[in-house]
């Protein structure tokens, strides 16, 4: 993966603000999640933080942390998180993402949800107005309702796509499952779209995180925003 200043910023902002020795953390995945694991794994070599545990939220990001020197557990030997980091495809103005294009969004927010502070980490271009304005909206499918899901997804008013490799065979998350790439004219209400989205029977997982993150360390290229969230009911 190159390198990306601004994701970097994001990423040394967040770690130096947000993680203390001893912390259980939930590890990110994609490129601005990698530059988090390499500034722990920084600290953790220079003594600057110690006793770091994590929970990745891919195989990807497994493989990463062992590489960096940061122990993993898994969520059955960890109950509760302290902290997860993670980026964001979409930000909004209320802290409302849309995760997803890296695939995933199931596991993370699974571990976002098990952590006492979830906070995001991204690079300017992620700040949108709305959600939907630059990313669709990636939904997890159990491969034997994919044809259902479609269905009942257009049905609601949804433009849903198989996620595709670049070989042009189906793209499978960690847990096996497809992703539908689902695009609309009309976001408003994203509460109502997670609710109804997350009823389709066969959706594992859509990526709306909705009241989940409290925080977000945006970068600029004048420096590190650090956006915090309006207090709201969650709407998983
Ligand atoms: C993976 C994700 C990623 O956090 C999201 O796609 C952002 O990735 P990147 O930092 O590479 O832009 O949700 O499922």
């Amino acid at each position: 993966m190159s390198r990306d200043p601004l994701k970097h910023a994001a990423a040394v902002a967040a770690v130096d603000a947000e993680v203390r020795p001893g912390m259980r953390l939930g590890l990110g995945t994609g490129s601005t999640a990698d530059e988090v694991l390499i500034a722990l794994g920084e600290r953790l070599a220079d003594d600057r933080l110690h006793d770091l545990v994590g929970v990745a939220t891919s195989e990807a990001t497994a493989a990463r942390a062992a590489q960096l020197g940061i122990a993993l557990a898994s969520l059955d030997d960890v109950h509760r998180l302290d902290l997860a980091v993670d980026g964001a495809d979409e930000i909004d103005p209320e802290l409302r993402l849309i995760k997803g294009l890296g695939g995933a969004h199931l596991r993370e927010k699974v571990v976002a949800c098990a952590a006492d502070r979830m906070v995001g980490v991204a690079d300017a271009c992620k700040l949108v107005g709305r959600l939907g304005e630059r990313a669709p909206l990636p939904v997890e499918v159990i491969a034997f309702a994919r044809g259902a899901c479609e269905r009942h997804l257009e049905d609601l008013g949804w433009r849903p796509a198989v996620r595709l490799r670049h070989d042009g065979r189906a793209f499978r998350t960690d847990e096996g499952n497809l992703i539908l790439d689902c695009h609309r004219d009309e976001w408003s209400d994203p509460e109502r779209l997670a609710a109804d989205v997350g009823a389709v029977p066969g959706v594992v997982a859509h990526g709306f995180f909705i009241g989940i993150a409290r925080a977000a360390f945006v970068a600029t290229p004048s420096g590190v925003r650090v956006l915090e969230a309006p207090a709201a009911a969650p709407s998983r």
